[in-house]
Protein backbone atom coordinates (compact mmCIF):
# COMPACT_ATOMS: atom_id res chain seq x y z
CA UNK A 1 0.00 0.00 0.00
CA UNK A 2 1.49 3.26 -1.34
CA UNK A 3 1.27 6.37 1.07
CA UNK A 4 4.07 9.54 1.30
CA UNK A 5 3.35 12.39 3.62
CA UNK A 6 3.90 15.64 1.78
CA UNK A 7 4.70 19.08 3.60
CA UNK A 8 1.06 19.82 3.07
CA UNK A 9 -0.66 16.57 4.30
CA UNK A 10 -1.13 13.34 2.87
CA UNK A 11 -0.30 12.43 -1.13
CA UNK A 12 -1.38 9.16 -1.43
CA UNK A 13 -1.23 7.45 -4.43
CA UNK A 14 -4.67 6.16 -4.99
CA UNK A 15 -4.69 4.21 -8.36
CA UNK A 16 -1.52 2.23 -7.08
CA UNK A 17 -3.63 1.67 -3.78
CA UNK A 18 -6.93 1.13 -5.07
CA UNK A 19 -5.80 -1.56 -7.75
CA UNK A 20 -3.84 -3.30 -4.85
CA UNK A 21 -4.73 -6.64 -4.49
CA UNK A 22 -4.89 -6.99 -0.76
CA UNK A 23 -6.79 -4.25 -0.64
CA UNK A 24 -9.24 -5.16 -3.21
CA UNK A 25 -9.77 -8.57 -1.09
CA UNK A 26 -9.81 -6.81 2.63
CA UNK A 27 -10.74 -3.10 1.27
CA UNK A 28 -12.58 -1.73 4.72
CA UNK A 29 -10.05 -1.22 7.71
CA UNK A 30 -7.77 0.68 4.57
CA UNK A 31 -10.87 3.06 3.50
CA UNK A 32 -11.44 3.39 7.41
CA UNK A 33 -7.77 4.74 8.15
CA UNK A 34 -7.96 6.84 4.83
CA UNK A 35 -11.68 8.55 5.72
CA UNK A 36 -9.92 9.54 9.29
CA UNK A 37 -7.15 11.34 7.75
CA UNK A 38 -10.41 13.29 5.37
CA UNK A 39 -13.67 13.31 4.14
CA UNK A 40 -12.19 14.69 0.74
CA UNK A 41 -9.03 13.71 -0.97
CA UNK A 42 -7.28 15.61 -4.76
CA UNK A 43 -5.12 12.75 -6.13
CA UNK A 44 -2.85 14.95 -7.53
CA UNK A 45 -1.48 12.68 -10.12
CA UNK A 46 -4.87 12.22 -11.93
CA UNK A 47 -6.23 14.99 -10.69
CA UNK A 48 -9.68 13.54 -9.48
CA UNK A 49 -11.16 13.96 -6.07
CA UNK A 50 -12.12 10.87 -3.76
CA UNK A 51 -14.77 11.69 -1.23
CA UNK A 52 -15.25 9.14 1.84
CA UNK A 53 -17.51 11.09 3.83
CA UNK A 54 -20.71 10.73 3.72
CA UNK A 55 -22.18 14.22 4.38
CA UNK A 56 -20.08 15.20 1.79
CA UNK A 57 -20.96 12.87 -0.74
CA UNK A 58 -24.70 13.82 0.14
CA UNK A 59 -24.38 16.67 -0.76
CA UNK A 60 -22.14 16.45 -4.19
CA UNK A 61 -24.31 13.51 -5.16
CA UNK A 62 -27.08 15.55 -4.95
CA UNK A 63 -26.24 19.40 -5.60
CA UNK A 64 -26.96 21.00 -8.82
CA UNK A 65 -23.45 21.89 -8.93
CA UNK A 66 -22.34 18.41 -9.59
CA UNK A 67 -23.14 16.65 -12.84
CA UNK A 68 -22.36 13.36 -14.74
CA UNK A 69 -21.47 14.57 -18.32
CA UNK A 70 -18.45 12.97 -18.81
CA UNK A 71 -18.11 15.44 -21.66
CA UNK A 72 -17.86 18.35 -18.62
CA UNK A 73 -14.64 16.68 -17.57
CA UNK A 74 -11.58 18.51 -18.37
CA UNK A 75 -9.42 16.29 -20.06
CA UNK A 76 -11.78 13.28 -19.48
CA UNK A 77 -12.86 10.35 -21.82
CA UNK A 78 -14.16 12.45 -23.96
CA UNK A 79 -11.25 15.37 -24.96
CA UNK A 80 -8.98 15.20 -27.62
CA UNK A 81 -6.25 14.83 -25.05
CA UNK A 82 -7.75 11.06 -24.46
CA UNK A 83 -8.17 10.59 -27.85
CA UNK A 84 -4.76 10.95 -28.54
CA UNK A 85 -2.95 8.55 -25.53
CA UNK A 86 -6.22 6.04 -25.74
CA UNK A 87 -7.84 6.14 -29.32
CA UNK A 88 -9.57 2.91 -28.48
CA UNK A 89 -10.84 4.18 -24.85
CA UNK A 90 -11.79 7.11 -26.84
CA UNK A 91 -13.80 5.55 -29.37
CA UNK A 92 -15.47 3.06 -26.32
CA UNK A 93 -16.54 6.15 -23.99
CA UNK A 94 -17.93 7.99 -27.01
CA UNK A 95 -20.11 5.40 -28.58
CA UNK A 96 -21.33 4.81 -24.88
CA UNK A 97 -22.49 8.58 -24.74
CA UNK A 98 -25.75 8.84 -25.38
CA UNK A 99 -27.60 7.26 -22.02
CA UNK A 100 -28.89 9.10 -19.46
CA UNK A 101 -26.19 8.55 -17.03
CA UNK A 102 -24.05 10.38 -19.12
CA UNK A 103 -26.14 13.53 -19.54
CA UNK A 104 -27.37 16.17 -17.38
CA UNK A 105 -30.43 18.74 -17.45
CA UNK A 106 -33.07 18.47 -19.67
CA UNK A 107 -31.58 15.36 -21.82
CA UNK A 108 -31.31 13.38 -18.81
CA UNK A 109 -34.98 14.30 -17.68
CA UNK A 110 -35.80 13.60 -21.31
CA UNK A 111 -34.06 9.96 -21.26
CA UNK A 112 -34.92 8.69 -18.14
CA UNK A 113 -38.73 9.51 -18.74
CA UNK A 114 -39.12 6.88 -21.32
CA UNK A 115 -37.82 4.33 -18.55
CA UNK A 116 -39.56 5.01 -14.98
CA UNK A 117 -42.98 3.67 -15.78
CA UNK A 118 -41.33 0.16 -16.42
CA UNK A 119 -40.05 0.93 -12.38
CA UNK A 120 -43.30 2.34 -10.35
CA UNK A 121 -44.76 0.82 -7.88
CA UNK A 122 -47.81 -0.99 -10.21
CA UNK A 123 -45.36 -2.38 -12.78
CA UNK A 124 -42.90 -3.80 -10.02
CA UNK A 125 -46.35 -5.79 -8.51
CA UNK A 126 -46.66 -7.14 -12.14
CA UNK A 127 -42.96 -8.32 -11.57
CA UNK A 128 -43.76 -10.52 -8.81
CA UNK A 129 -45.06 -13.63 -10.04
CA UNK A 130 -42.27 -13.80 -12.85
CA UNK A 131 -39.29 -13.53 -10.53
CA UNK A 132 -40.84 -15.76 -8.21
CA UNK A 133 -41.32 -18.36 -11.06
CA UNK A 134 -37.68 -17.57 -12.38
CA UNK A 135 -36.71 -18.12 -8.47
CA UNK A 136 -38.34 -22.08 -8.29
CA UNK A 137 -36.77 -22.51 -11.43
CA UNK A 138 -33.73 -22.05 -10.27
CA UNK A 139 -34.23 -23.64 -6.72
CA UNK A 140 -35.84 -26.74 -8.05
CA UNK A 141 -32.59 -26.97 -10.26
CA UNK A 142 -30.75 -26.92 -6.75
CA UNK A 143 -30.24 -30.07 -4.76
CA UNK A 144 -32.33 -31.04 -1.44
CA UNK A 145 -28.93 -31.02 0.34
CA UNK A 146 -25.44 -31.13 -0.87
CA UNK A 147 -22.71 -28.68 -1.65
CA UNK A 148 -22.68 -26.00 -4.41
CA UNK A 149 -21.40 -22.42 -5.89
CA UNK A 150 -24.10 -20.41 -5.12
CA UNK A 151 -23.30 -17.67 -7.47
CA UNK A 152 -23.09 -20.48 -10.33
CA UNK A 153 -25.94 -21.88 -9.47
CA UNK A 154 -28.59 -19.42 -8.25
CA UNK A 155 -27.24 -15.50 -7.65
CA UNK A 156 -26.03 -15.50 -11.29
CA UNK A 157 -28.36 -16.63 -13.60
CA UNK A 158 -31.67 -15.07 -11.55
CA UNK A 159 -30.55 -11.34 -12.45
CA UNK A 160 -30.37 -11.85 -16.40
CA UNK A 161 -33.19 -14.60 -16.24
CA UNK A 162 -35.12 -11.48 -14.70
CA UNK A 163 -34.32 -9.01 -16.92
CA UNK A 164 -34.54 -10.48 -20.23
CA UNK A 165 -38.18 -11.43 -19.54
CA UNK A 166 -38.59 -7.70 -18.71
CA UNK A 167 -37.14 -7.19 -22.23
CA UNK A 168 -39.40 -10.08 -23.95
CA UNK A 169 -35.45 -11.63 -24.67
CA UNK A 170 -35.75 -15.48 -25.33
CA UNK A 171 -33.79 -17.69 -22.89
CA UNK A 172 -31.89 -19.05 -25.15
CA UNK A 173 -29.79 -16.11 -25.73
CA UNK A 174 -29.34 -15.80 -21.99
CA UNK A 175 -25.32 -16.68 -22.86
CA UNK A 176 -24.57 -14.70 -25.30
CA UNK A 177 -26.37 -11.19 -23.54
CA UNK A 178 -24.44 -12.38 -20.07
CA UNK A 179 -21.03 -12.36 -22.31
CA UNK A 180 -21.49 -8.77 -23.57
CA UNK A 181 -22.37 -7.24 -20.23
CA UNK A 182 -19.87 -9.05 -18.73
CA UNK A 183 -16.98 -7.13 -21.71
CA UNK A 184 -19.02 -4.10 -20.96
CA UNK A 185 -19.40 -3.89 -17.13
CA UNK A 186 -15.90 -2.82 -16.51
CA UNK A 187 -16.13 0.01 -18.56
CA UNK A 188 -14.62 3.05 -17.03
CA UNK A 189 -12.40 0.59 -14.83
CA UNK A 190 -8.56 1.57 -14.76
CA UNK A 191 -7.69 -1.91 -14.48
CA UNK A 192 -9.12 -2.26 -18.32
CA UNK A 193 -6.55 -3.73 -20.28
CA UNK A 194 -6.34 -2.33 -23.85
CA UNK A 195 -7.84 -5.96 -25.23
CA UNK A 196 -10.48 -5.72 -23.01
CA UNK A 197 -11.42 -2.13 -24.46
CA UNK A 198 -11.25 -3.50 -27.72
CA UNK A 199 -13.31 -6.87 -26.10
CA UNK A 200 -15.73 -4.64 -25.09
CA UNK A 201 -16.05 -2.35 -28.03
CA UNK A 202 -17.24 -4.98 -30.23
CA UNK A 203 -19.80 -6.27 -27.48
CA UNK A 204 -21.24 -3.05 -27.67
CA UNK A 205 -21.45 -2.84 -31.41
CA UNK A 206 -22.64 -6.54 -31.29
CA UNK A 207 -24.89 -5.50 -28.60
CA UNK A 208 -26.25 -2.56 -30.65
CA UNK A 209 -26.61 -4.36 -33.74
CA UNK A 210 -28.89 -7.85 -32.31
CA UNK A 211 -31.37 -4.83 -30.93
CA UNK A 212 -31.21 -3.08 -33.40
CA UNK A 213 -32.72 -6.02 -35.17
CA UNK A 214 -35.10 -6.75 -32.07
CA UNK A 215 -36.32 -3.05 -32.80
CA UNK A 216 -36.95 -3.52 -36.08
CA UNK A 217 -38.80 -6.96 -35.94
CA UNK A 218 -40.87 -5.90 -33.27
CA UNK A 219 -41.65 -2.28 -34.35
CA UNK A 220 -45.31 -2.75 -34.98
CA UNK A 221 -45.87 -4.91 -31.92
CA UNK A 222 -47.52 -2.75 -29.02
CA UNK A 223 -45.55 -4.40 -26.28
CA UNK A 224 -46.24 -3.77 -22.84
CA UNK A 225 -42.65 -4.09 -21.59
CA UNK A 226 -39.33 -2.31 -21.15
CA UNK A 227 -38.59 -2.74 -25.13
CA UNK A 228 -41.75 -1.99 -25.86
CA UNK A 229 -41.22 2.02 -24.17
CA UNK A 230 -38.05 2.48 -26.27
CA UNK A 231 -39.61 1.38 -29.51
CA UNK A 232 -42.89 3.76 -28.97
CA UNK A 233 -40.16 6.51 -27.64
CA UNK A 234 -38.03 6.17 -30.86
CA UNK A 235 -40.86 5.88 -33.27
CA UNK A 236 -42.51 9.14 -31.97
CA UNK A 237 -39.20 10.56 -31.92
CA UNK A 238 -38.83 11.64 -28.19
CA UNK A 239 -35.43 9.28 -28.66
CA UNK A 240 -33.10 9.08 -31.94
CA UNK A 241 -31.48 5.56 -32.91
CA UNK A 242 -28.52 5.88 -31.29
CA UNK A 243 -30.27 6.72 -27.63
CA UNK A 244 -32.26 4.06 -27.68
CA UNK A 245 -29.82 1.15 -28.57
CA UNK A 246 -27.11 2.73 -25.97
CA UNK A 247 -29.75 3.56 -23.16
CA UNK A 248 -31.22 -0.46 -23.81
CA UNK A 249 -27.42 -1.57 -24.16
CA UNK A 250 -26.65 0.51 -20.53
CA UNK A 251 -29.96 -1.32 -18.76
CA UNK A 252 -29.02 -4.68 -19.68
CA UNK A 253 -25.63 -4.21 -18.14
CA UNK A 254 -26.71 -1.73 -15.40
CA UNK A 255 -28.71 -4.62 -14.16
CA UNK A 256 -27.47 -7.65 -14.26
CA UNK A 257 -23.93 -7.82 -12.68
CA UNK A 258 -24.95 -5.24 -9.42
CA UNK A 259 -27.80 -7.33 -8.61
CA UNK A 260 -25.98 -10.83 -9.14
CA UNK A 261 -23.76 -9.09 -6.79
CA UNK A 262 -26.24 -7.95 -4.39
CA UNK A 263 -27.66 -11.39 -4.15
CA UNK A 264 -24.01 -13.44 -4.21
CA UNK A 265 -22.56 -10.74 -1.16
CA UNK A 266 -25.66 -10.77 0.85
CA UNK A 267 -25.35 -14.01 1.33
CA UNK A 268 -22.26 -14.29 2.84
CA UNK A 269 -22.86 -11.67 5.02
CA UNK A 270 -25.75 -13.73 6.19
CA UNK A 271 -23.28 -16.73 6.24
CA UNK A 272 -20.51 -15.29 8.17
CA UNK A 273 -22.62 -13.65 10.83
CA UNK A 274 -25.61 -16.87 11.79
CA UNK A 275 -27.23 -14.98 14.79
CA UNK A 276 -28.27 -12.60 11.91
CA UNK A 277 -29.52 -15.46 9.59
CA UNK A 278 -31.27 -16.68 12.24
CA UNK A 279 -33.10 -13.55 13.47
CA UNK A 280 -34.19 -13.03 9.51
CA UNK A 281 -35.39 -16.78 9.72
CA UNK A 282 -37.49 -16.19 12.55
CA UNK A 283 -39.01 -12.83 11.35
CA UNK A 284 -38.87 -12.73 7.45
CA UNK A 285 -40.50 -8.94 7.82
CA UNK A 286 -36.95 -7.81 8.87
CA UNK A 287 -36.68 -8.89 4.83
CA UNK A 288 -36.56 -5.20 3.50
CA UNK A 289 -34.35 -3.86 6.03
CA UNK A 290 -32.05 -6.80 5.53
CA UNK A 291 -31.85 -6.11 1.65
CA UNK A 292 -30.67 -2.19 2.81
CA UNK A 293 -27.74 -3.66 5.16
CA UNK A 294 -26.51 -6.03 2.39
CA UNK A 295 -26.13 -2.95 0.25
CA UNK A 296 -24.86 -0.70 2.80
CA UNK A 297 -22.06 -3.30 3.93
CA UNK A 298 -20.96 -4.48 0.61
CA UNK A 299 -22.13 -2.41 -1.69
CA UNK A 300 -20.82 -4.05 -4.72
CA UNK A 301 -20.15 -1.04 -6.95
CA UNK A 302 -17.32 0.78 -5.18
CA UNK A 303 -17.05 4.05 -7.15
CA UNK A 304 -19.94 6.95 -8.07
CA UNK A 305 -18.67 9.16 -10.49
CA UNK A 306 -19.20 13.44 -10.53
CA UNK A 307 -17.70 16.16 -12.35
CA UNK A 308 -17.91 19.66 -10.79
CA UNK A 309 -20.43 21.51 -13.26
CA UNK A 310 -19.13 24.96 -11.63
CA UNK A 311 -16.26 25.66 -8.96
CA UNK A 312 -17.88 23.68 -5.86
CA UNK A 313 -16.98 23.72 -1.97
CA UNK A 314 -17.26 20.83 0.14
CA UNK A 315 -16.02 20.21 3.85
CA UNK A 316 -13.06 23.09 3.25
CA UNK A 317 -12.32 21.75 -0.33
CA UNK A 318 -12.94 23.51 -3.33
CA UNK A 319 -13.23 21.93 -5.95
CA UNK A 320 -12.70 23.37 -9.51
CA UNK A 321 -14.67 23.14 -12.54
CA UNK A 322 -14.32 20.59 -14.73
CA UNK A 323 -12.70 18.17 -12.14
CA UNK A 324 -14.02 14.50 -11.68
CA UNK A 325 -15.50 13.67 -8.16
CA UNK A 326 -15.44 9.36 -7.29
CA UNK A 327 -17.34 8.60 -4.23
CA UNK A 328 -16.07 5.30 -3.18
CA UNK A 329 -19.04 3.87 -1.65
CA UNK A 330 -17.35 1.24 0.66
CA UNK A 331 -16.31 4.22 3.11
CA UNK A 332 -19.24 6.24 2.55
CA UNK A 333 -21.90 3.68 3.60
CA UNK A 334 -19.52 2.72 6.66
CA UNK A 335 -18.83 6.62 8.26
CA UNK A 336 -18.65 6.55 11.69
CA UNK A 337 -20.46 10.15 11.80
CA UNK A 338 -23.79 8.62 10.18
CA UNK A 339 -23.64 4.57 11.05
CA UNK A 340 -23.68 3.53 14.56
CA UNK A 341 -21.13 0.32 15.00
CA UNK A 342 -20.77 0.92 10.75
CA UNK A 343 -18.82 -2.75 10.43
CA UNK A 344 -21.72 -4.46 12.38
CA UNK A 345 -24.54 -6.37 10.16
CA UNK A 346 -27.57 -5.18 11.85
CA UNK A 347 -30.21 -6.62 9.25
CA UNK A 348 -33.11 -4.50 11.79
CA UNK A 349 -31.16 -1.25 11.23
CA UNK A 350 -33.86 1.37 10.67
CA UNK A 351 -32.39 5.10 8.78
CA UNK A 352 -30.41 3.09 6.32
CA UNK A 353 -29.30 5.94 4.39
CA UNK A 354 -26.79 3.80 2.40
CA UNK A 355 -25.97 5.45 -0.56
CA UNK A 356 -25.00 2.27 -3.15
CA UNK A 357 -27.86 3.36 -5.50
CA UNK A 358 -25.87 7.05 -5.82
CA UNK A 359 -28.34 9.61 -5.21
CA UNK A 360 -29.90 12.86 -6.57
CA UNK A 361 -31.30 13.12 -10.01
CA UNK A 362 -29.26 9.71 -11.29
CA UNK A 363 -30.40 7.71 -8.53
CA UNK A 364 -30.33 4.38 -10.12
CA UNK A 365 -33.85 4.05 -11.78
CA UNK A 366 -33.46 0.10 -11.48
CA UNK A 367 -33.48 0.32 -8.00
CA UNK A 368 -37.08 -0.97 -6.94
CA UNK A 369 -36.60 -3.60 -9.05
CA UNK A 370 -33.14 -4.97 -7.69
CA UNK A 371 -34.59 -4.13 -4.20
CA UNK A 372 -37.90 -6.70 -5.16
CA UNK A 373 -35.56 -9.20 -6.89
CA UNK A 374 -32.89 -9.42 -3.31
CA UNK A 375 -36.29 -9.69 -0.93
CA UNK A 376 -38.04 -12.36 -3.14
CA UNK A 377 -34.52 -14.34 -3.90
CA UNK A 378 -33.72 -14.40 -0.16
CA UNK A 379 -37.05 -15.53 1.13
CA UNK A 380 -37.32 -18.53 -1.52
CA UNK A 381 -33.95 -19.71 -0.55
CA UNK A 382 -34.36 -19.19 3.30
CA UNK A 383 -37.74 -20.85 3.25
CA UNK A 384 -36.06 -24.16 1.03
CA UNK A 385 -33.20 -24.51 2.88
CA UNK A 386 -33.40 -24.74 6.37
CA UNK A 387 -29.40 -25.66 6.49
CA UNK A 388 -26.92 -22.83 4.72
CA UNK A 389 -23.41 -23.03 5.78
CA UNK A 390 -20.30 -22.48 4.16
CA UNK A 391 -18.53 -25.04 2.33
CA UNK A 392 -15.03 -23.53 1.30
CA UNK A 393 -13.71 -19.93 1.44
CA UNK A 394 -15.38 -17.42 -0.58
CA UNK A 395 -13.55 -16.05 -3.78
CA UNK A 396 -13.52 -12.27 -4.61
CA UNK A 397 -13.26 -11.54 -8.17
CA UNK A 398 -10.07 -8.79 -7.67
CA UNK A 399 -9.60 -7.94 -11.32
CA UNK A 400 -11.61 -5.34 -11.11
CA UNK A 401 -11.76 -2.26 -8.96
CA UNK A 402 -15.08 -0.43 -9.87
CA UNK A 403 -17.14 -3.23 -8.26
CA UNK A 404 -16.59 -6.19 -5.41
CA UNK A 405 -18.11 -9.51 -5.84
CA UNK A 406 -17.88 -12.91 -5.72
CA UNK A 407 -16.38 -15.20 -8.19
CA UNK A 408 -17.44 -18.18 -6.35
CA UNK A 409 -19.37 -18.60 -2.99
CA UNK A 410 -19.84 -22.63 -1.94
CA UNK A 411 -22.11 -23.44 -0.01
CA UNK A 412 -23.58 -26.85 2.16
CA UNK A 413 -27.17 -27.07 1.92
CA UNK A 414 -30.02 -29.13 3.33
CA UNK A 415 -33.58 -28.98 2.75
CA UNK A 416 -35.92 -27.31 6.09
C1 LIG B 1 -28.19 -3.94 -6.79
C2 LIG B 1 -28.37 -3.55 -8.03
C3 LIG B 1 -27.97 -2.18 -8.55
C4 LIG B 1 -27.04 -1.30 -8.08
C5 LIG B 1 -26.14 -1.45 -6.86
C6 LIG B 1 -27.08 -0.14 -8.95
C7 LIG B 1 -26.29 1.00 -8.77
C8 LIG B 1 -26.42 2.15 -9.52
C9 LIG B 1 -25.68 3.37 -9.30
C10 LIG B 1 -24.64 3.59 -8.21
C11 LIG B 1 -26.07 4.27 -10.23
C12 LIG B 1 -25.52 5.70 -10.42
C13 LIG B 1 -26.24 6.62 -9.46
C14 LIG B 1 -25.60 8.00 -9.34
O1 LIG B 1 -24.78 8.36 -10.19
O2 LIG B 1 -25.95 8.71 -8.39
C15 LIG B 1 -27.06 3.62 -11.07
C16 LIG B 1 -27.70 4.22 -12.12
C17 LIG B 1 -28.48 3.53 -13.01
N1 LIG B 1 -28.92 2.22 -12.91
FE1 LIG B 1 -28.54 0.98 -11.37
N2 LIG B 1 -27.98 -0.38 -9.94
C18 LIG B 1 -28.57 -1.59 -9.74
C19 LIG B 1 -29.56 -2.18 -10.50
C20 LIG B 1 -30.08 -1.66 -11.66
C21 LIG B 1 -31.10 -2.27 -12.47
C22 LIG B 1 -31.83 -3.59 -12.12
C23 LIG B 1 -31.27 -1.47 -13.57
C24 LIG B 1 -32.18 -1.62 -14.74
C25 LIG B 1 -32.80 -2.70 -15.11
C26 LIG B 1 -30.38 -0.33 -13.41
C27 LIG B 1 -30.27 0.71 -14.31
C28 LIG B 1 -29.63 1.91 -14.03
C29 LIG B 1 -29.68 3.07 -14.91
C30 LIG B 1 -30.37 3.15 -16.27
C31 LIG B 1 -28.97 4.09 -14.25
C32 LIG B 1 -28.78 5.53 -14.73
C33 LIG B 1 -29.82 6.42 -14.04
C34 LIG B 1 -29.70 7.89 -14.36
O3 LIG B 1 -28.62 8.35 -14.76
O4 LIG B 1 -30.71 8.59 -14.21
N3 LIG B 1 -29.67 -0.48 -12.24
N4 LIG B 1 -27.27 2.34 -10.61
Amino acid sequence: MTEAHGSDGYDIDWWPLLSDLEFLEHPYPELRRLQKLGSVHLDKASGIYFVLGHRAFAKISKSTGMGRDTRKWIGGWTSDDYRLQDPTGYRLFSEFQWQMINCDGEDHKRMRKVYEPAFRSQAMSSMVPLIEQQTRILLDAMPERGEVDFIEAFAGPLPLRVLCKLFDIPESLDGQIGQWSASLIRIGDILMTPEQKTEALQALNDFKNFLREQIAMRKDSDEDNLMGMAIKACKDGTLDEEETLTNLVSMLVAGHETTVTLIGNGMLLLLREPDQMARLRSDMNLMRTAVEEFMRMEPGGNMILRIALEDFEVEGTCIPKGAPVIGLVGAINRDPERFSDPDTLDIGRSANAQFTFGGGKHFCIGAPLARLEAQLAFSAVLEKYGTIELAGAPEWRLDRMNARGLGRLPVRLERT
